[in-house]
């Protein structure tokens, strides 16, 4: 498939998905949604693709938000499917990428570009970089997500505030609060983001998977979260990546992972 909206290329293991709108603030219209699902679908398939690394083109914004010219005269029920499909194809998908997807927050990530953010497993910041749920000043709320994420990474007292005031925060802010990871020079984003991925590349993807199933499960509604470890810490046992991690270990060498 060819997108118009973003950009994706594969190297050393990663692939780099970038959201390609710079003229509207890399804004996510529904072709941007749709080509995003096609992009991470494609990617948790792909024996090449080891982690997912998601920015926004130009040095101004990661995404400054869901399309608000595309929105703003929908009724209630096409709000409402606007809000699932969003969910359900997007931002529940990248959250739960066997995967680990890391967002580069390059500039603005604003509503549904900080949703989409804190739908990544991981997030790192450049120094110019903004964030925050403005939704409320629209007359709307944040609707892929927001009130729940931004809650669970801040707390809820500073998700309230966040939302209610509509206030952006700064990338030492973000830091200070949790909501992201590492604040570098934007000139060094991607190198971050790459100095963890090669991290990640070392350890075994196979138990990567079921680490993240286990942390999600945590924060799904109806599951014991300690059960699902309990599972998933069991089904590592019958890896080739628990064999081959054992065994380097007992033999004081480094692992090679065959990822199975
Ligand atoms: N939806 C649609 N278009 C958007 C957009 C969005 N969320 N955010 C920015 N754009 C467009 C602008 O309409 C403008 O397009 P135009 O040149 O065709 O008029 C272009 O991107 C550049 O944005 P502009 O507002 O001129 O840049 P700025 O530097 O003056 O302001 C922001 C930057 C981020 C403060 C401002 O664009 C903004 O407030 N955006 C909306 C943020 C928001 O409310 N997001 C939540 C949506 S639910």
């Amino acid at each position: 498939m060819t997108y118009e909206n973003i950009l994706s290329e594969k190297k050393n293991g990663t692939l780099y998905i970038t959201i390609n709108r710079a003229s509207k603030l890399n804004a996510l219209n529904k072709l941007t949604l749709e080509e995003l699902h096609h992009a991470f679908t494609n990617a948790f398939t792909d024996n090449e693709v080891k982690t997912i690394l998601l920015t926004g083109d130009g040095e101004k914004a990661f995404v400054a938000g869901a399309d608000i010219a595309e929105f703003a005269n929908f009724s209630v029920e096409e709000g409402k499917q606007l809000s699932k499909v969003g969910h359900d194809s997007v931002f529940n998908l990248i959250e739960n990428s066997p995967k680990p997807v890391i967002a580069a927050i390059n500039g603005f990530a604003l509503g549904g570009g900080l949703e989409l953010a804190m739908s990544c497993h991981i997030r790192v910041a450049s120094e110019n970089a903004k964030m925050g749920l403005p939704e409320v000043g629209l007359g709307v709320i944040p609707g892929y997500g927001g009130t729940q994420r931004l809650a669970q990474l801040v707390g809820k007292g500073r998700a309230m505030e966040m939302i209610m005031t509509a206030d952006m925060v700064n990338a030492v802010e973000a830091h200070r609060i949790g909501l992201v990871n590492h604040v570098t020079p934007l000139e060094g984003l991607i190198a971050k983001c790459e100095e963890i991925i090669a991290k990640i590349h070392t350890k075994s993807s196979v138990a990567i998977s079921h680490a993240i199933k286990c942390v999600n499960a945590g924060f799904a509604d109806g599951v014991n979260g300690y059960e699902v470890e309990i599972e998933e810490f069991g089904k590592c046992f019958g890896t080739e990546d628990f064999k081959e991690g054992t065994a380097a270990f007992v033999e004081k060498r480094k692992a090679a992972f065959p990822g199975k």
